[in-house]
């Protein structure tokens, strides 16, 4: 148990999900992302020391880091996306100070809901708040990015780090990763609510397979930029340059290029519709970018399209697909507020028979990202 009043300060960021633009950040595309009430809460205090004194309440052990020698910690099974953040943060030129800090996550690990996000986010603010900084959110999301490249080797694009940081409640964002412009949306539904599932199916190999997607992604553009020289990032081609230029692209790499593509209309869409009330659309876009997850980018699987599909067969659903990195982890369907208990009831059962597994429904609220009180 923790007893905030041992510490200075509270320092939060949130998990995140993913509404829809799955797997273009990283070429520039919009993306419509909502910050979660599931959050990396971390608690601070200085020690008036050159050390950084780590615990969790989830795990007996803790660490120690030196500030001085933040960059020495990459080995640690936990701990090392904490130290590699306080590591980038001090390498663009912020002080760290000695503190004591017991971290609190509930953002469940490998869900796809951006755990690890939370914990870069709140770690690298907690820092600059006990070390007398105010911080600018955005500065604090790039780092964290920095961190998650270097220290977790996944070639992530900025969306989750971002979401963690700037999310607001109740509001959908629309973060263009190409120029980092954020808006925001009421996440309004109508008479729909968002129901988040967790298809609970260990996985593997997750940051080979999506650095895999990453490089595939930018083959595409570089063979494109031979004949559209204008364009910097795959989110600038159209769908009409699409047709005519795709039998450039050898045939998986055609397919990934094809998913951004109609990916990055989807978000236009799905942004007009939230805009109009047409919550009926926005259902349909959630499926349709399901089917091009699976069949073009290839990042779902078994579990994740048996939990998918599950859901998208109940008289209450108007829409699912899996959210965030993929390979497993969690999908967000649109369902009738009235039936959500049925719903979920249904879907659990059809998994579990179908696969084995038990998956799990997350109750979650659309948050603000990062917020610091004094204790
Ligand atoms: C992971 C990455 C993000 C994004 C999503 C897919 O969550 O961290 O940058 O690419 O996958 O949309």
């Amino acid at each position: 148990m923790i007893d905030p009043k041992q510490y200075t300060y509270k320092v939060s960021a949130a998990g995140r999900v993913n509404i829809i633009g799955e797997h273009i950040d990283y070429c520039g595309g919009k993306v419509m992302p909502a910050a979660l009430s599931l959050a990396n809460t971390v608690y601070i205090r200085p020690n008036g020391t050159d050390r950084i004194n780590l615990s969790w309440t989830t795990l007996p052990d803790s660490v120690t880091f030196e500030i001085g020698k933040l960059g020495e910690y990459k080995h640690l099974a936990y701990g090392k996306y904490q130290a590699g953040s306080a590591y980038l943060w001090q390498r663009a030129g912020h002080k760290i100070v000695g503190c004591d800090m017991v971290q609190d996550c509930k953002v469940p690990f490998g869900s796809g809901l951006s755990s690890s996000a939370a914990i870069e986010v709140s770690t690298i603010a907690a820092l600059a708040t006990v070390a007398g900084e105010s911080f600018d959110k955005v500065e604090v999301a790039l780092t964290a990015q920095a961190a998650e490249r270097e220290y977790a080797g996944v070639n992530c694009g900025i969306m989750d780090q971002y979401a963690s940081a700037c999310g607001k409640k109740g509001m959908a964002m629309l973060l263009d990763c190409k120029t980092l412009e954020c808006s925001y949306l009421p996440l309004e539904l109508g008479g729909y609510s968002m129901v988040i599932t967790d298809c609970k199916k260990p996985h593997n190999l997750v940051e080979s397979r999506y650095n895999e997607r990453r490089a595939e992604t930018e083959e595409a553009l570089k063979i494109l930029q031979g004949v559209l020289p204008n364009i910097t990032c795959l989110a600038d081609v159209s769908q009409e340059q699409f047709t005519t230029y795709r039998n450039l692209l050898p045939e998986v790499i055609q397919r990934r290029a094809l998913h951004v593509v109609n990916e990055c209309a989807r978000v236009r869409q799905a942004e007009e519709a939230l805009r109009a009330g047409d919550i009926l659309k926005l259902g349909k876009i959630l499926n349709e970018s399901h089917e091009s997850l699976k069949t073009l980018y290839e990042t779902t699987g078994f579990e994740p399209d048996v939990l998918a599909e599950a859901a998208q067969s109940h008289p209450a659903c108007i829409g699912s697909r899996l959210t965030g990195g993929g390979f497993g982890g969690c999908t967000i369907s649109l369902v009738e507020s009235a039936r959500v208990d049925e719903f979920e009831s249904y879907l659990l059962e059809q998994y579990h028979k179908k696969t084995g597994y038990t998956a799990v429904c997350y109750k979650t609220e659309i948050s603000d990202g990062i917020t610091v009180e004094k204790l």
